[in-house]
């Protein structure tokens, strides 16, 4: 059994395999503290570990000294304006404009499973956790500030195989005058006088998403966030905080994933007795969300998770997360068919013929799906007009996207076509007719971004208006696979369907917008393969994950920068979840020129395409694609489904980078080595592997991607030595291989190591 309760010392441990989470309430009043989450330990009663002093302390007993008590106590989900300064977890103004909110314990429920509740994500509309009864169990503790008449739930799932808690909380108003609710987070987590603890969080920007940044935790405050109305190339929903000597293998690290796509805010924030408090839930800048008698309002799910086997094992446990319980995609444990994208080859410039020759030379090489990216409707041939007249451009295209779908199903390959579907053109029919449609608020300008405004996807109509052309193209055009793009900011965030009392929803409202036409079109139309993008990766989170197996992960393509983006994003989502294309040099975004078959081994780590006119490709680059497409064939389910090890990381040590993936059943593994920058004076170097069994013995195969292409040097040195031989696992994990030394900047080497 996962969840331990002593309901006479009100104490709640939740155990998964390694870890445990003690809830324990203090107090007459009934003050929930949440005593300890880390390693597994035996003993349910450690509520001594919540004593804020030596003196008798809690206001029970020592009222005199109650504001120091609330400020210290380790609340499990803190109020606010009763004397606790740290980040609140909810916050209300009521008619009068009182503030304080108090929650203490009142009841709690047990639950085989994880129900949908009628306060939990999914019967709101959002996102959520699934999994079957015998995997997990939820814990409902119901908290109470009766003179507030405000009523919470906390939901916490716990699996018992996978070391992950999924927390979230639905706020009731039991009275009968109206409240506003401005904070809910929808997790509070604490960690007691740790000796010195590091936050990792994901910031980035336009094409350069998720650089892993690492700092030591220091009094005060520091907030992972956005408030842009998507969850942002700026900022990932993402923090962790790790032990400052946990590495990628060892050591303690604790993890929080919000699975949402809009504003959001994870602060994790130090007091003077150094007790670290980290929350995360709906970002609070400008929300308000308005509760009348008897209404409640739920928070999306936060995914905690908490590793003793450093970073990797963090990431090894949301990838199974997010894999076996987010994504519900039918593709998410199939091979992708490789795609070829129509963006980088051709941009704007094309008609129907272009693309056919496009698409007849890729199909000859063997790729599977032609993706028709942005520039096919309404009378766009740039990117200033048309978003919102979801009908082609018979001049580029005639026949349209019907003649486009047939002749390109023709080649056996799938459609897929590109939509930005929140989106309008000022330039547009669908604004020239309906002007109210777009965000915005009356008597000011409208800020534009890249010519667009963004439509309110708060309003039903608007959302149906959209879904009814797309859903009918997919239909008439025989499209097999959806871009869904959103490529810029909110702004004026105003509804002109909504009263001034409820204008604080709208952000939220526009996410549950977005769920909801997402929902419509993957439950309409099963078999579609749907991948989400927004400016490449700004709304690369776990949420999309649930309605789209695979995100576009930048719009940068060169290797090298993808080598960091995609070091981020894999520190919290699966290989299998992230776009990658190789592309054709010098790269569009950067400039630099790396190998084809290195391009190719970093597009391997995550779902292969190509985005290049194939036609324009060297006789050579031609011969290597139909192999490289049997390679991502080949490694395809163990990349989808294996164990992922951070070997090396250039972010790091400015040299090479390393990962590799070992199979569940630890038969299989590959290891991908890039050396980016070469040195001279350098000799071979050692690289351990991980995750192997180490009684088995490994053969280790260096991968050829390219039969008429030779090796590198180095390359064909490390294939020479370890031809005929084997080495224990035990080997290769502890003294590991020499990595030949090899000249030349951005080679690539694959190894697949086979168990004898
Ligand atoms: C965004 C996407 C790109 C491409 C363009 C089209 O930038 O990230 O992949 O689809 O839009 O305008």
């Amino acid at each position: 059994m996962s969840i331990f309760v002593d309901e006479k010392k009100r104490i709640f441990k939740l155990d998964s395999k390694n870890a445990s989470y003690v809830i324990s309430v203090v107090d007459k009043e009934g003050f929930v503290g949440q005593a300890y989450y880390g390693a597994k330990i035996a003993d349910a009663d450690v509520a001594y570990m919540l004593k804020t002093a030596d003196y008798p302390w809690t206001p029970e007993r020592y009222n005199r000294e109650r504001v120091p008590f609330m400020d210290y106590f380790a609340f499990e989900y803190a109020g606010y304006g009763s004397g606790d300064y740290r980040p609140s977890c909810v916050e209300i103004r009521d008619e009068h404009g009182a503030t304080a909110v108090n929650p203490v314990y009142k009841s709690f429920k047990l639950h085989k499973g994880k129900p949908e509740f009628e306060g939990g994500a999914a019967k709101a509309g959002m996102p959520a956790v699934f999994a079957s009864e015998d995997e997990c169990q939820t814990l409902e503790l119901i908290l109470e500030d009766a003179a507030a008449s405000v009523e919470l739930s906390l939901y916490y799932t716990v699996f018992d195989e996978l070391d992950a808690i999924i927390k979230s909380v639905c706020i009731r108003n039991t009275g009968k005058k109206d409240f506003f609710v401005t904070k809910l987070m929808s997790s509070s987590m604490t960690l007691e006088n740790e000796p010195s603890l590091d936050i990792i969080s994901l910031p980035g920007a336009w094409a350069r998403e998720r650089r892993i940044q690492r700092q030591k935790a220091m009094y005060g405050s520091f907030k992972a966030g956005s408030n842009r109305g998507i969850s942002s190339n700026q900022s990932s929903p993402f923090m962790a905080v790790a032990e400052s000597t946990a590495t990628q293998r060892e050591g303690n690290v604790w993890g929080f994933s919000l699975i949402y796509s809009g504003n959001h805010e994870i602060e994790a924030f130090l007091n003077a007795n150094d007790s670290l408090r980290v929350t995360m839930g709906i970002g609070s800048d400008g929300f308000s969300w308005k509760l009348s008698g008897g209404e409640f309002f739920a928070s999306p799910e936060a995914a905690l998770v908490y590793s003793g086997e450093g970073l990797g094992g963090m990431s090894r446990t949301y990838h199974d997360l997010y894999r076996g319980h987010i994504i519900r995609s039918k593709y998410k444990f199939m091979d992708r068919p490789v795609l070829l994208n129509s963006w980088e080859a051709a941009y704007f410039d094309f008609d129907t013929e272009k693309l056919l020759g496009i698409a007849r030379e890729a199909a000859a090489r063997k790729v599977e799906l032609f993706v028709l990216d942005d520039g096919w409707f309404g009378k766009r041939n740039s990117d200033d007009c048309s978003l919102g007249d979801w009908y082609a451009n018979e001049e580029k295209m005639p026949g349209g996207l019907e003649r486009l779908g047939e002749e390109v199903h023709k080649l056996g390959m799938k459609f897929g076509v590109w939509f930005e579907p929140e989106m309008v053109n000022p330039d547009s029919d669908l604004y020239r007719a309906h002007p109210d449609w777009a965000l915005h608020v009356d008597g000011r300008t409208i800020s534009e971004s890249r010519h667009q405004l963004v439509l309110d996807y708060s309003r039903k109509e608007v959302r149906d208006f959209i879904y009814g052309m797309i859903s009918s193209l997919v239909r008439s055009a025989g499209i097999d696979y959806i871009k869904w793009d959103m490529n810029r900011n909110l702004t004026e965030v105003w509804s002109a369907a909504l009263p001034a009392d409820r204008q604080g929803e709208v952000f939220h409202r526009y996410v549950l917008g977005v769920y909801d036409i997402m929902n419509r079109l993957v439950t309409d139309f099963p078999d579609l393969l749907f991948e989400n993008c927004s400016s490449g990766g700004a709304r690369f989170d776990a949420g999309m994950l649930y309605y789209s197996p695979q995100i576009w992960c930048s719009d940068d393509t060169d290797a090298v920068e993808r080598l960091a983006v995609q070091e981020g994003t894999a520190l919290v989502f699966p290989l299998s979840t992230m776009g990658a294309h190789v592309s054709v040099c010098p790269n569009h975004v950067t400039a630099r020129s790396t190998p084809f078959e290195t391009r190719a081994m970093v597009a391997l780590a995550g779902t292969f395409g190509y985005e290049l006119d194939m036609t324009k490709l060297s006789d050579a680059d031609k011969n290597a694609v139909p192999q490289q497409i049997a390679a991502y064939h080949r490694f395809g389910s163990l990349m989808r489904e294996g164990d992922y090890y951070r070997l090396q990381s250039y972010r790091e040590n400015n040299l090479w980078d390393s990962w590799m993936v070992v199979a569940k059943d630890k038969k299989t593994a590959l290891v991908t080595v890039v050396q980016v920058m070469t040195q001279p004076s350098r000799k071979s170097r050692r690289l351990r592997f991980e995750g192997l069994d180490s009684e088995k013995q490994y053969s280790i195969e260096v991968v050829q991607l390219d039969k008429d292409t030779p090796l590198h040097q180095g390359a064909e040195a490390d294939r020479d030595e370890f031809a005929g031989r084997t080495f224990s696992g035990s080997t290769l994990m502890n003294a590991g291989i020499m990595v030949h030394r090899t000249t030349g900047d951005f080679q690539g080497t694959m190894y697949c190591l086979t168990a004898k």
